[in-house]
């Protein structure tokens, strides 16, 4: 797989405010991943997550590990047991998540009622992709984000706001389109993927996820994966990352989300790609560089994997 990007690629770079810079001839072949720079943009930021540490820039000692992609699924691990909830309201988890087909995981969702968070919830979002009669949608790129925010919660749809737009143009930069856009397909762009976030409802206030949150939300996240069996999952920010790298890291909790770029890890034995979350890189423009050098990673990693790049 080439990475030299053609002018559609280019132009959704410079949508993400991406700006390529040329090498000297002298340095020789630059990795596009390394040859970018970033011009400033004047972006609103949207949700509170754009909070999350900056991430010490990790500097890239070794190349990233290149696997293979799996051709067969990994038995899942059994999900650990609903908690009962005492809080008025409240009630425990739909059993049985770990063994649900897609509408009764989507039926499970839209009823939750196990963390406050339905109390205040206008929607719950349980994520876009394309089209599919009956059962999971067939994508080979799954992306995971935080929560809903204000916009997510009203529209009942993932990244929908400011750090959307941002994610779409990083998606159809990679020759990706979400599922819910009806804008007709350009040639060599699918709809490929699909969007998810750790929280199915919104946190009040956008403030950050809390730890019996994501723990609640964890089985619905955790069987999407199960039945969309994607090649390639995208953690966009620090609780996508923790909430997919907990089994795999030890103490992922404590790691700077910078030294989880650059490496390929794995969830139920899917690649899995960790790079900022849109809204922080709607604010940390010189980091939006180093997003696009995740999304070449992560290309690179599924070279067979339907994207345009
Ligand atoms: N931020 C997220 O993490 N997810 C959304 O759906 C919107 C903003």
């Amino acid at each position: 797989m080439s990475l030299d990007l053609d002018k559609r690629q280019r132009a959704m770079l410079r949508e993400m405010g991406v700006r390529l810079w040329q090498p000297p001839p002298a340095a020789g072949l630059v990795p596009v991943s390394d040859a970018i720079n970033t011009v400033a943009v004047d972006v609103r930021t949207e949700r509170a997550e754009a909070r999350f540490d900056a991430a010490t820039p990790a500097a890239r000692s070794a190349p990233p590990e290149r696997v293979p992609v799996p051709s067969v699924r990994q038995a899942p691990a059994p999900v650990r047991a609903p908690t009962s909830q005492s809080a008025p309201g409240l009630q425990s988890r739909p059993a049985g998540v770990e063994l649900m087909d897609w509408p009764a995981l989507q039926a499970a969702v839209a009823g939750c009622r196990a963390c406050a968070l339905c109390q205040s919830r206008k929607n719950t979002v349980f994520g876009v992709g394309p089209a599919a009669a009956g059962g999971a949608p067939q994508i080979d790129w799954l992306v995971v984000g935080e929560a809903p925010g204000e916009n997510e919660d009203i529209a009942g749809e993932p990244f929908v706001g400011q750090a959307g737009k941002l994610l779409d143009n990083m998606l159809l930069a990679m020759g990706l389109q979400r599922g819910s856009d009806d804008t007709p397909l350009r040639a060599g762009v699918s709809k490929n993927v699909f969007i998810t976030n750790v929280l199915k409802c919104r946190p009040p206030a956008n403030r950050n996820p809390e730890p019996a949150e994501v723990a609640q939300c964890e089985p619905y996240l955790k069987r999407q994966v199960e039945l969309l069996q994607p090649k390639m999952i995208l953690a966009l920010g620090r609780f996508a990352a923790q909430s997919l790298l907990q089994d795999s890291v030890p103490d992922v909790q404590k790691i700077p989300l910078g030294k989880l770029r650059g490496q390929v890890h794995r969830y139920l034995g899917v690649p899995v790609v960790v790079s900022y979350h849109p809204a922080y890189l709607l604010r940390s423009l010189g980091d939006k560089a180093k997003a696009w050098d995740d999304l070449c990673l992560a290309m690179s990693v599924a070279p067979t994997v339907a994207h345009s790049v």
